[in-house]
């Protein structure tokens, strides 16, 4: 049955459906063993539209199986993106026996408006019952605005109560609730636009030192403190780790069983030709570090991934053309990684090309990756490092060990000549990891 899964334009190690459209991630928990995710769905069409919950579960966020769909439109409108909770203290009265329900916040889009609603599953997100009494929250009025959506719910410990984040007009507001069903207005922060996160993460991995990130939908975030009411951002600032992701959301917070903070973020690639449209870009862990700019976030993939790659060779120090040479290497264009250092000491920019592709483009002088201002740690070193993660439509880089990532939608494979190229005026390739790549469809 996995042949679904073979079709020529699909990404081999990326989340996709078997058919349909996919946007945003949803609902995304780890309970019982089970990485969930949820998402935008069109079950039926290649385009966005029937707005459903689509759903797939996997051990290892690696391997995913997709399951029936989750939530589907009704009377009062489609279903908008949001978040999951496991209500363990039986907060709403939902939970049966020892069993706690697994509760979905989500968005209910009519042409009229937006309002919140929840459903609950007692069977791990397989089967969902929709709240008699919803909508939760209808906000249209007080914003004078249809763009109140995207529900982000979680417990804050000291307070013990219920936090949502919800996007209302111009930012991300802050409700609070005791039992999940009554919600409170607390505060709003204006600049974000969509799919809201928040989350404390510790500072340099010293759990004694933390400080909460709010997110927003392209994945620009603000640092600073929250007192279970309001977020209070340390500087105006926004800054953003990955460039081309959206509506990235975080796995629901569970110290006990997983401490990392891992995002997945919806990869906008479109697919000509095939039976879905859409995917996941990689799990990635999200921390706090300190950079000489300050506080920053960085983004890697997850541990996990690490399964998917067999090293087929590792050099040092070689000039472009030994570099070039050695990536004749690989066999499989369709998915690969490389891992690489670049010295550029007389080159201004230089980088990796695929097919033609600049897959990798650093211009020093001007501090730019792919277009990008990035500025790295060190910039007497004159070098820079990514790992490269490429898939059938898309390319996924990772600058520096995670201080700026960006992703690419591939050219379609050509007959060129030069498959894989360095370029940049007399570089030395300081380092070159070429790996296979694994389907994660078996
Ligand atoms: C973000 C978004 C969300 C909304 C969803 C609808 O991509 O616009 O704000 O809930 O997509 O599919």
């Amino acid at each position: 049955e996995d042949s679904v899964y073979r079709e020529r334009n699909r990404p081999q190690y990326h989340f996709t459906t078997r058919r349909g459209w996919i946007n945003d991630p949803n609902g995304m928990i780890f309970y019982e063993g089970e990485y969930h995710l949820f998402y935008q769905h069109n079950p039926y069409e290649r385009e966005w539209e029937n707005m459903s919950w689509g759903h797939a579960v996997s051990k290892d966020m690696v391997h995913w199986q997709e399951l029936p769909t989750a939530l589907s439109p009704d009377s009062m409108g489609t279903m908008f993106s949001g978040s999951t909770i496991i209500d363990y203290d039986n907060t709403a009265g939902f939970n049966k026996g020892n069993t706690p329900a697994m509760v979905a916040f989500f968005t209910v889009d009519n042409p009229e408006k937006q309002v919140q609603c929840m459903a609950y599953s007692l069977d791990k997100g397989r089967t969902w019952t929709k709240y008699s009494k919803n909508p939760l929250i209808d906000s249209k009025a007080k914003w004078n605005s249809k763009d109140t959506r995207d529900p982000r719910v979680f417990w804050y410990k000291p307070s013990k109560h219920w936090i949502m984040v919800l996007n209302e007009r111009d930012g991300h507001s802050i409700y609070t609730s005791k039992n999940l069903k009554e919600w409170q207005f607390q505060s709003h922060l204006t600049g974000f636009w969509e799919c809201p996160d928040l989350f404390e993460l510790p500072i340099d991995g010293d759990k004694s030192k933390t400080k909460w990130v709010m997110y927003g939908a392209s994945a620009s975030y603000m640092i600073g403190s929250f007192d279970g009411k309001t977020f209070k951002p340390e500087s105006g600032k926004h800054y953003y780790t990955t460039g081309s992701i959206y509506a990235a959301q975080t796995f629901a917070s569970m110290p006990e069983t997983d401490p990392r903070r891992i995002q997945i973020g919806w990869g906008r690639v479109s697919h000509a030709g095939m039976p879905f449209n859409g995917m996941m870009l990689l799990p990635t862990e999200l921390q706090l570090k300190t950079t000489k700019s300050g506080l920053r976030l960085t983004s890697k993939p997850v541990k996990e991934t690490e399964q998917l790659f067999q090293n087929a060779g590792r050099w040092s120090a070689l000039p472009a053309e030994e570099a070039n040479a050695k990536l004749k290497s690989v066999k499989s264009t369709d998915q690969f990684r490389i891992k690489t250092t670049i010295k550029l000491s007389h080159a201004t920019s230089a980088g990796l090309s695929l097919f033609g592709q600049r897959i990798l483009d650093y211009d020093m002088n001007s501090n730019l990756v792919n277009g990008v201002f990035y500025s790295p740690e060190d910039m007497n070193s004159m070098e820079i490092t990514a790992d490269i993660y490429v898939d059938r439509t898309t390319v996924e880089v990772f600058i520096d060990n995670g201080a700026y990532s960006y992703s690419l939608q591939r050219k379609p494979v050509s007959d060129a000549k030069e498959v894989l190229n360095f370029w940049g005026n007399r570089i030395e390739v300081k380092n070159l990891e070429i790996y296979t790549a694994e389907s994660a469809w078996k």
